[in-house]
């Protein structure tokens, strides 16, 4: 298990290029399934999450070829099973469900387990499957969907915490080879959500309204191969702006949609930091420490929970007192208790957490958990005094792609070291 060292202080300046989506390209290689002819991704960032979604189409069947960031997946044959041993890496994994019941009518997936940042039920998903005519049983650990036919039906995907973005994906790759049309209400409007629409759309689907809150798929016959570009990662490249913002002078982020990024360049303007935007890069201009912001997480347009953490490093050395609050997973503050460790002042109430800003961090060991909660850890140790060890990278590297080596190359000091 790697560990990364982070030595404070250092000024950051230059320019980055953000990767592919992770949480584009794991729904859009899913539904390479749903056609026996090649599909072929490009931009798909090199990421452990990455290697396991390819390893359970493998293990389904599919052909899965990756020369650098260009996959070509040919699902000529496949098996309707994905095993525990490897779905239990990946709780993404969930998003083949829909692609095999919609071709072959029938799919077994391993439960996906909990993980740090809360419960992650998946009844939304089985709501909508239900509702094309799908038959659901979980029994040992396992979810059965089949169905004789789908037919396509109006399904509210709202639920308690807001839309399912996962849950939209599944049910829109089911829908796609049904018969008659579907209407998603409730639907999730993330760009990634949007990206896997215009891939399927590409294979021959007929879906409309994907990026709002109703999209309506007309059922075809079948679907054939296609080729798609994965967009840039808005979480990766958020994740870099508040780098910028924690210890940069001036940051530019290559290959962004800056319209994607609008909720967290907005945070960071109230914050007191300055974002200039061209076509496809964004800079990010830093002064100093922010001014205390009240930011809520909630489904895209509004401010993301995957930057929900990267905010609370930069809050803690900031003026004032911020209010960061969790609406859509509101246990998600595994990163609290390690900044804490680094001398942060911050108390949870419920799912908020009330932010006393501090002159200054102290480098500590600390203990990634979650994804974007480690990436917090990595960003808080550039400003703090000393060195921060972050243990457990292997949760980084989920999905990040080098995010050591892309930090230095903007004037950071992080060493990997192998443990
Ligand atoms: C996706 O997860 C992302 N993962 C998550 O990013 C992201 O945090 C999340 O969307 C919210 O934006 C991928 O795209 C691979 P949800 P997903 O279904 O789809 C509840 C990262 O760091 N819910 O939108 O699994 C759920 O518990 C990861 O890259 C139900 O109640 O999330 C949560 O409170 C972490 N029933 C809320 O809805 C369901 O059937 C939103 O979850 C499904 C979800």
């Amino acid at each position: 298990m790697d560990k990364i060292l982070v030595h404070g202080g250092q000024r950051l300046s230059g320019s980055i290029r953000v990767s592919g989506s992770k949480n584009s390209a794991l729904p859009i290689l899913a539904a390479c399934l749903l056609t026996k002819e090649p599909c072929i991704i490009r931009h798909v960032p090199d990421l452990s999450d990455v290697h396991y979604m390819l390893q359970i189409l493998s293990h389904m069947g599919a052909e899965v070829e990756r020369a650098s960031g260009t996959v070509t997946v040919r699902a000529e044959k496949i098996k309707t099973v994905a095993p525990y041993d490897i779905v239990r890496k990946m709780r993404a994994s969930v998003c083949v469900l829909g692609p095999l019941l919609g071709r072959e009518k029938e799919a077994t997936v391993s439960l996906p387990g909990g993980c740090v940042i809360g419960d992650r039920p998946i009844d939304l998903h089985l709501r909508g499957f239900e509702a094309l005519g799908a038959a659901v049983r979980v029994e040992c650990g396992n979810v059965k969907v089949f169905a004789a036919r789908l037919k396509g039906q109006t399904i509210n995907l709202r639920g308690k915490f807001g839309s399912t973005v996962l849950g939209t994906d599944n049910v829109m790759m089911a829908a796609v080879l049904a018969e008659g049309v579907t209407t998603i209400e409730g639907a999730a409007a993330e760009p990634e959500v949007v990206d896997l629409a215009n891939f399927l759309n590409a294979m021959g689907a007929k879906i409309e309204g994907a990026g709002t809150r109703r999209i309506v798929i007309e059922g075809v016959e079948e679907l054939h191969g296609a080729e798609h570009s994965v967009i840039p990662d808005r979480i990766e490249a958020g994740t870099f702006m508040v780098a910028a913002a924690i210890a940069g002078s001036r940051v530019t982020l290559r290959r962004v949609v800056p319209d994607h990024l609008k909720a967290i360049s907005d945070a960071l303007i109230q914050a007191g930091f300055g974002i200039e935007t061209a076509r496809d890069t964004l800079t990010v201009v830093g002064n100093g420490k922010p001014k205390p912001v009240e930011l809520v997480t909630e489904p895209y347009p509004n401010f993301p929970t995957d930057m929900q953490a990267q905010m609370c490093a930069l809050l803690c050395e900031g003026e004032g007192i911020s209010v960061v609050t969790e609406s859509v997973f509101p246990q998600r503050f595994m990163h609290v208790a390690e900044l804490k460790r680094m001398g942060a002042q911050i108390t949870l109430e419920g799912a908020s957490a009330v932010i006393k800003g501090v002159e200054r961090l102290s480098g500590a060991p600390v203990m990634a958990s979650d994804l974007r909660a480690s990436a917090a850890l990595v960003l808080a140790g550039l400003r703090a005094s000393g060195v921060t060890e972050v243990n457990r990278v292997y949760h980084i590297d989920r999905g990040y792609e080098s995010i050591d080596d892309k930090l230095n190359g903007i004037g950071a000091q992080i060493e990997r070291v192998k443990v």
